[in-house]
């Protein structure tokens, strides 16, 4: 009893309960029939989505959806499913009385009878609109930072690689330079006898080669991030390019450092040109990854289905950090740091290969050093003319 007398109101009381409900403003709380008219409003309800009590009540809940959404027989389908689940939770786009609409979080509860037959549902709904369109700008604004600092990462990779391109391309033309310069002041000084000359033309002729691989190199790179590189494919003889890329080596190395075993003759369906780009490449780096002195072993063999090339060192070896980027562009390891290169080779090689069928893999050597192995599919011979 209170002071003055009176009954204090039951707040466990179904009244109280009512008022409980009518004064909730933040969300839209009512009842719905089991045909989906709505029985009962409350202040939230009349906030969010703008009709009266007076208005609503009566009308079916399907008017608070889309015209897709009702297209779709949402209405339906959310009643069947809290009715089979107890209760269904929802987020979608509902309309307001002045036909705005709202981004809506909305909790539907099945109320069932004893025998589980629903007699009615609860239906509490928010308007999430605000947060979700707070939750949009905070997405943009990470999409646009992270935009933003791939452009910059791009726009630094590009003067490292400007700055690294620059630097190795300026090796062979300052080798270029100083031999014609050196061969200029024999000839003056009336020395210019035949093995000058000789040494003169062939370091020549290396930094030459070495410019033009350099270029050729950027060029492929260029294309390949946009496009395959275009294939001339024939059926061809794997040992005689082999033989051809040795010998070219063997004219820069004294005595002859590349050792070839293996098949006389190894047929694959190939473009010549580019082939000879990625056998050049693999003996290349197995050179100049290893001692000047020290002799690189190729071999050509062949497996059931395939042709295999392996060139095998007893240089550096793999850099175990950067095993899985020597076949990206760019991608050196650390211990090759003091050797010339762009780091373009493989990854061309390696999209070459891919493009051909085939893979190249990398891999220790027993006892040091490091084995690439090229793997190509032999081409089956041609039917012999009648
Ligand atoms: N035979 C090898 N032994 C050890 N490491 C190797 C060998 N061949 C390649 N690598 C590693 O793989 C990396 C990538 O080789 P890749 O041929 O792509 O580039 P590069 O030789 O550095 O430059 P370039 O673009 O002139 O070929 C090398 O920088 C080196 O770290
Ligand atoms: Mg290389």
């Amino acid at each position: 009893m209170s002071a003055r007398g009176e009954h204090p109101p039951d707040l466990r009381g179904e009244l109280a309960f009512r008022l409980l409900v009518d004064a909730v403003e933040d969300y839209a709380i009512f009842l719905l029939g089991p045909d989906g008219r709505v029985l009962t409003w409350n202040r939230g309800a009349e906030r969010i989505k703008g009709y009266t009590a007076d208005e609503i009540v009566g009308q079916h809940f399907s008017v608070f959806y889309t015209p897709e959404e009702l297209a779709a027989e949402r209405p339906k389908f959310v009643l069947q499913m809290a009715t089979d689940r107890g209760r269904f939770e929802d987020e979608g786009w509902r309309v307001r009385k002045d036909g705005t609409r709202f981004w809506a979080d909305v909790l539907i509860t099945a109320l069932l009878d004893d025998r589980g037959v629903p007699f009615g549902f609860a239906k509490v709904t928010r308007d999430l609109t605000e947060r979700r369109a707070a939750e949009e700008q905070r997405r943009a604004l990470f999409a646009e930072q992270q935009a933003r600092a791939a452009a910059e990462e791009a726009l630094r990779a590009r003067d490292r690689f400007l700055s690294i391109a620059a630097h190795e391309l300026k090796t062979p033309v300052a080798s270029l330079q100083l031999s014609a310069e050196s061969l200029q002041r024999s000839r003056d000084a009336d020395r210019l006898d035949a093995q000058r000359l000789d040494t003169g033309l062939r370091r020549m002729g290396t930094a030459a080669r070495r410019l033009s691989t350099l270029v050729d190199e950027l060029l492929d790179v260029a294309r390949l991030t946009s496009d395959h590189l275009p294939l001339e494919l024939g059926r061809a003889d794997l040992v005689p390019l082999v033989r051809e890329v040795m010998e070219r080596f063997d004219d820069e190395t004294e005595p002859p450092r590349v050792r070839l075993e293996g098949l006389d003759a190894a047929w694959v369906d190939m473009d010549v040109a580019r082939m000879d780009q990625v056998v050049t490449n693999l003996v290349d780096n197995a050179l100049k990854y290893s001692e000047a002195d020290a002799a690189i072993e190729v071999a050509v063999t062949e497996e059931e289905t395939e042709v295999v090339l392996t060139v095998a060192d007893r240089g550096i070896g793999l850099d175990a950090e950067a095993a899985d980027r020597l076949f990206e562009a760019f991608g050196r390891g650390r211990n090759a740091e003091h050797h010339q290169g762009l780091g373009l080779g493989l990854y061309i090689s390696h999209r070459i290969v891919e493009q051909h069928g085939g893979l190249i893999e990398a891999n220790a050597r027993d006892g040091g050093g490091t084995v690439f192995a090229l793997r190509l599919p032999r081409s089956s011979p041609q039917p012999r003319r009648a």
